[in-house]
This record gives structure tokens, sequence and C-alpha cells, in this order.
């Protein structure tokens, strides 16, 4: 991916891709205002939304979860509270590419393992987990298929792939509504944070990112079943759930899981 390339004119943040250091880079410098500013420009709901995601990955007492592009913590924290209450607990491992929401995620919840890992070629064995996660990450993966890919990968058969994910609504009002805020005020809270560009790019991140037929088709290319998703805040935000088949999948040669 190239910051300038494609034959546009407009900055790669404006077309809202960044290549990967960029992206790191990004949310290095954001981490001190991410949960204020999530807090803000979500009402708060932003935990009842990772609550329902918690909820789609179906863990109990005993599991181990992965929570992929953790940022500061919070779905791995809502994920612990599920795992914990057994001998021997269970075990919630937040991983992120970003040092700085690491750390931040890390002062949150000391008794939390967060540790630092590419979601594109994530350091874990295949089936180690009982679920993995991801909350607003999905969307900054540089490769899509394969960061889905290496989530279904990590996760026992059976075990379910969670993703929650800011999407853009379809029917007015909400649709206009979202245009406004994103386009408009987003950007606004951002330059009044400090971070324009960052805050740029988090609109035209979501316009890019696929409507959730599309992610749905992503999680089928990753070899998952059962695919089902979920919408609410009014259409702004979708949750999708899939589950890797009891049996072995197939990869083709390059890798991607066949479709
Ligand atoms: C919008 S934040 C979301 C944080 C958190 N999951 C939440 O629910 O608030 C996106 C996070 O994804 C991380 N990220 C983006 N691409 C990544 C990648 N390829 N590998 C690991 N982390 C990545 C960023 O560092 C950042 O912390």
């Amino acid at each position: 991916m190239s910051a300038t390339g494609g034959g546009s004119a407009a900055p790669a943040a404006d077309r809202g891709t960044l290549p990967e250091p960029e992206v790191r880079a990004m949310f290095d410098r954001i981490a001190r205002v991410y949960d204020l500013l999530n807090s803000v420009m979500t009402a708060g709901l932003h935990h009842q939304w990772r609550r329902r995601a918690a909820d789609l990955a179906n863990v109990g007492p005993g599991d181990r979860v992965l929570d992929v592009a953790t940022g500061t913590g919070d779905l791995a924290i809502e994920l612990a509270g599920r795992v914990a209450g057994s001998q021997p607990p269970g075990e919630v491992i937040g991983s992120d590419f970003s040092e700085e929401m690491l750390a931040l995620a890390r002062r949150k919840a000391a008794g939390l393992r967060f540790e630092w890992g590419n979601a594109l070629d994530l350091p874990y064995e295949d089936g180690e987990f009982a679920a993995s996660t991801v909350g607003f990450g999905a969307r900054n993966f540089s490769d899509l298929d394969r960061g889905i890919a290496e989530m279904a990968r990590v996760v026992k058969p059976g075990g379910r792939v969670v993703i929650l994910e800011i999407t853009t609504p379809q029917k007015p009002p909400l649709s206009t509504f979202f245009r406004l805020w994103f386009d408009r005020v987003v950007p606004l809270i951002g330059k009044v944070a400090g971070d324009s560009q960052a805050y740029d790019y988090l609109p035209n991140s979501v316009k890019r990112f696929p409507e959730p037929p599309g992610l749905a088709a992503s999680m089928a290319r990753a070899g998952l079943e059962d695919i089902r998703w979920i919408l609410t805040a009014g259409g702004i935000i979708a949750l999708h759930v899939g589950t890797k088949p009891a049996g072995p999948v197939a990869t083709s040669s390059n890798g991607a899981l066949p479709r």
C-alpha cells in the first residue's frame, strides 16, 4: 500500500488507507486521548457494544480468548470477566502492534496479559484459543482477508471469531446523521484533540470498509461457517460472528483459505 499511489491525488488518510507503519504511528500518537474521544464520539455506548461482542464470543470460565488489535484493552477486559471463576482460571490475551496503546491497556488492567503482535501474522499456534475477537480494529488491517484468516487460524475447531466494527448506515435518517457526524463533527473533534490526520482517516476508513455482506464474505473465505451479523445503534455498528468448522480446513497455496 502506498501513501500516494493508486493514481489519486488525495492523501492516503483522506482515502481511508495508510501504510502499516503509519497506522501504528497514528495509534501511538492518539493513545493518550483514545478512550476519552471514544466515549465522546459514541456517547459512552461503546461499552455496551463491546459487551455484545463478548456475548457473541460465547466463552465461559476456563476458556482462553485472544482479543486482536486490543488497543487500550476494553474488549479484553470485558472478556476477562467471562473466563474467570474456574480452577485453573481462563485467560484473555490482548494483542496489538501499538506499544503506546498496550502501555495504557496494561495500566488499566494489570492482571491481564497484553502482548505485542501484528494481526496479520499472529504469534500464536493454530487452535490455541476458544475464540478470537476484534473491536474497531479490522478496518485498519492493511489486508483484511489475511487478518481474518489469522483470527480463524488461532481458534480451535468449533470456536468463534467475532468482529465488532463501525459500518455505514444505508437508510435515512441515520445515514444523514452519520454523514454529518463523521464528515463534519469527528474531524473537528480530531482537530481540537490535536490530531486532525487521525480523525480524517477515521471516517474515510469506515467508508472504504466492506458493508456487512462483504465482511461476511471475507469471513467465509477464511473458512468460517454459520456466519451471522447483527446491526445495532441504528445501523452504525455491525457485529459479525462466524464459527470455525469442526473438521480440518484446507488452505490454498498462497496461504489464503478457500471460499
Ligand atoms: C480503533 S483502535 C481499537 C482498539 C480497541 N480494540 C477498541 O475496541 O477500542 C484500533 C487498534 O488496532 C490496532 N491495529 C491496527 N492494525 C493492526 C495490526 N495489523 N496488528 C495489530 N494491531 C493493529 C491499532 O494499533 C489500534 O490499537
